[in-house]
C-alpha cells in the first residue's frame, strides 16, 4: 500500500491519477463530459457526469498503472471550487443540475445585496466579494427555484455540498457530508478567520445550518470509500479546492511564494502566510491550506477564462481542431497587428469584478486573421496575469519572490509563457511535473497516511524544468499594457 490516488474533478473533466511513494506519476484517466449553457452567462452540470466521470477514471487509472485497491494506501480529492449542489440527504438525489462557478445567473441578487450594504459583511467574514462566483447565492437560487427547497432544507431532508462533499458522499456511501477549509472558504458563508460557518450569513441569506457539512482541515479523515466500488475500502486522507492544492503542489509554502494556474480559468494565489491580508486591489484573501487546524492564507486574484478562450477558438469559432495549434498561430501572426480580445464570456473576476460585460475584441482590420485572433487570444490571458499580479505587488508587504510559478494546460505553451514572463517583467518558472493541482491532493493524502514527511521535504522535491526570462524592453511592454486596459475600460459596463 505505497501508492496514492488522486482525483482530480475538474470544470471540463474528470481526472484520476496514480502517484508511486516518490509522488512520481504513475497513470492517468481522464474523461470530458458536457456542460450545460440554459441561458446567457448560466452555466451547469449533471451530477450524474460529475460522479459517472471521477467514478470511471479512477478505475481506468488503477488499470493503466496495473494496480488493484490492496496498493492504493488513501485517495486524495481536488476539485473545481464553488461549483454548488444540493441533493436528497435520504436518497442522494440531486433536486438541482449542479451550478457552476462560472454561472452569473445571481448577478442581480448579488446586486441588489450590495446595495443594501451587505458588502463589508461578506468581505469581513469571508474575505470574499459580493459576486456570483461564489456558492453562496447559487445555494439560496437553488432553494428559492426548486418547489418546496427551503421548507425541506429546514426540515433537514436536503444537504448542500461544493464538488468535493459531493464526491465525498458518494464515495463513501453517505456516511459522510464533510469538506475542507479551502472549499469552505469559497462559499462565501464560512468565517475564514474564526474557522466556522457564519450565521449572520447564513440568516441573511436563509440558508439552513443543517443542510452543510462539517469542515476539516485539508490533511484529515474524510471516510472510506464504499467496499464495491474499488473492492475493498480505501480512506480519503487528503482534500483541497484545485488552486489551493495547486499551490501545494508547487510548493508555496513560504509567505511571498506565488503561483498561477491556467485551466478553464486562471487563477495566481499567493501565499501570505499565518496572517490573512485584506486587499486594497480587489483581491480575494482565502485560505491556501489548513494543517495542525492552522490555516495559512493566501491572496488570490482569479480569472474565469483562461484556456476557455482557446477552447473557444476551437469550438466556437472552429479556426483550430487542437489547442496546440494556437502556439504556431501565434508565431506567424502579424506583429503590426494591435488586436485585443477581451474574454468576458461570463463577466470579468479580479480585479474588475465585472458580472454583466461580455467578451469584446477591438482592432480588427482587413489584415485580422485567425493567427491574430490566436495570437490575441493567448495574449489576453498574459495580461490579465499581469492585472493580478500588479494588485499583489500592490497589496503584499512583505519579503517577495518576483518569480511565478506557473501550471496547467497552457502553461505548455513556450510562446505564452515567454509573453507572460515579458508582460511581467518577471521571471516565470515551469516545473519537471506538470501535474501540481494533482500532486498537491497526493500530497496531502500521503502526508496524513504517514508515507512521506511533511511540507519542507516536499518542498525539496519541486525542480525547475524551464524560467521564462523577460525580454522585451520595458516601454514596448508598457505600451502594450496601456492597449489592453484600454480595451477592458472599453468593456466594462460596470466600472469600479
Ligand atoms: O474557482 C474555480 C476553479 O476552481 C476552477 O478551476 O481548473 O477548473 O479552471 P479549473
Amino acid at each position: 500500500m505505497t501508492h496514492v490516488l488522486a482525483i482530480d474533478q475538474g470544470t471540463t473533466s474528470s481526472r484520476a491519477i496514480v502517484f508511486d511513494e516518490a509522488l512520481q506519476v504513475k497513470a492517468v484517466g481522464q474523461e470530458e463530459f458536457a456542460q450545460h449553457f440554459p441561458a446567457s452567462g448560466c452555466v451547469e452540470h449533471a451530477p450524474e457526469d460529475i460522479w459517472s466521470t471521477t467514478a470511471g477514471t479512477c478505475r481506468e487509472a488503477l488499470e493503466r498503472a496495473g494496480l488493484g485497491p490492496s496498493d492504493i494506501a488513501a485517495i486524495g480529492i481536488t476539485n473545481q471550487r464553488e461549483t454548488t449542489l444540493v441533493w436528497e440527504r435520504a436518497t442522494g438525489r440531486p433536486i438541482h443540475r449542479a451550478i457552476v462557478w462560472q454561472d452569473r445567473r445571481t448577478a442581480d441578487f448579488c446586486r441588489r445585496l450590495r446595495e443594501e450594504g451587505c458588502e463589508a459583511l461578506v468581505a469581513e467574514r469571508t474575505g470574499l466579494r459580493l459576486d456570483p462566483y461564489f456558492s453562496a447565492t447559487k445555494l439560496a437560487w437553488i432553494l428559492d427555484h426548486v418547489e418546496g427547497a427551503r421548507a425541506r432544507a429546514k426540515a433537514g431532508a436536503l444537504m448542500f455540498g461544493t464538488v468535493d462533499t459531493y464526491l465525498i458522499w458518494k464515495l463513501t456511501g453517505g456516511a459522510a457530508h464533510v469538506t475542507d477549509a479551502t472549499n469552505a472558504a469559497r462559499t462565501m458563508l464560512y468565517d475564514i478567520h474564526r474557522g466556522c460557518w457564519d450565521e449572520d450569513l447564513l440568516k441573511l441569506l436563509d440558508i439552513p445550518a443543517a443542510m452543510l457539512p462539517e469542515v476539516r482541515d485539508s490533511a484529515a479523515a474524510f471516510g472510506m470509500t464504499r467496499a464495491d466500488l474499488f473492492g475493498r475500502p480505501i480512506p480519503i486522507l487528503g482534500v483541497a479546492g484545485d488552486q489551493q492544492a495547486a499551490t501545494v503542489g508547487q510548493a508555496c509554502f513560504r509567505p511571498g511564494m506565488l503561483k498561477s494556474t491556467y485551466g478553464t480559468g486562471c487563477f495566481a494565489l499567493l501565499n501570505t502566510g499565518e496572517k490573512p491580508v485584506t486587499s486594497q486591489n480587489r483581491l480575494l484573501t482565502t485560505i491556501a491550506y489548513q494543517l495542525g487546524g492552522k490555516p495559512t492564507y493566501a491572496l488570490e486574484g482569479s480569472i474565469f477564462i483562461a484556456g476557455a478562450v482557446v477552447q473557444w477558438l476551437r469550438d466556437g469559432l472552429k479556426i483550430i481542431r487542437e489547442a496546440s495549434e494556437t502556439q504556431g498561430l501565434a508565431e506567424v501572426a502579424d506583429p503590426a497587428s494591435s488586436l485585443y480580445m477581451v474574454p468576458a464570456f461570463t463577466g470579468l473576476g479580479a480585479p474588475w469584478w465585472d458580472a454583466e460585460c461580455r467578451g469584446a475584441i477591438y482592432g480588427i482590420t482587413r489584415a485580422t486573421g485567425p493567427a491574430e485572433l490566436a495570437r490575441a487570444a493567448l495574449e489576453s490571458v498574459a495580461y490579465q496575469t499581469r492585472d493580478l499580479f500588479d494588485a499583489m505587488r500592490g497589496d503584499w508587504k512583505g519579503s517577495a519572490e518576483t518569480v511565478l510559478r506557473v501550471d496547467g494546460g497552457m502553461s505548455a505553451s513556450d510562446w505564452s509563457m515567454q509573453f507572460l514572463a515579458d508582460m511581467l517583467g518577471a521571471p516565470v518558472d515551469r516545473p519537471v511535473v506538470k501535474e501540481t493541482t494533482a500532486l498537491g491532493a497526493a500530497f496531502l493524502a500521503a502526508m496524513q497516511a504517514g508515507l512521506c514527511p511533511g511540507p519542507e521535504e516536499f518542498a525539496q522535491s519541486w525542480a525547475l524544468e524551464r524560467r521564462f526570462q523577460p525580454e522585451m524592453s520595458a516601454q514596448t511592454r508598457e505600451a502594450r499594457h496601456a492597449g489592453w486596459r484600454d480595451a477592458v475600460r472599453r468593456t466594462l459596463v460596470r466600472p469600479a
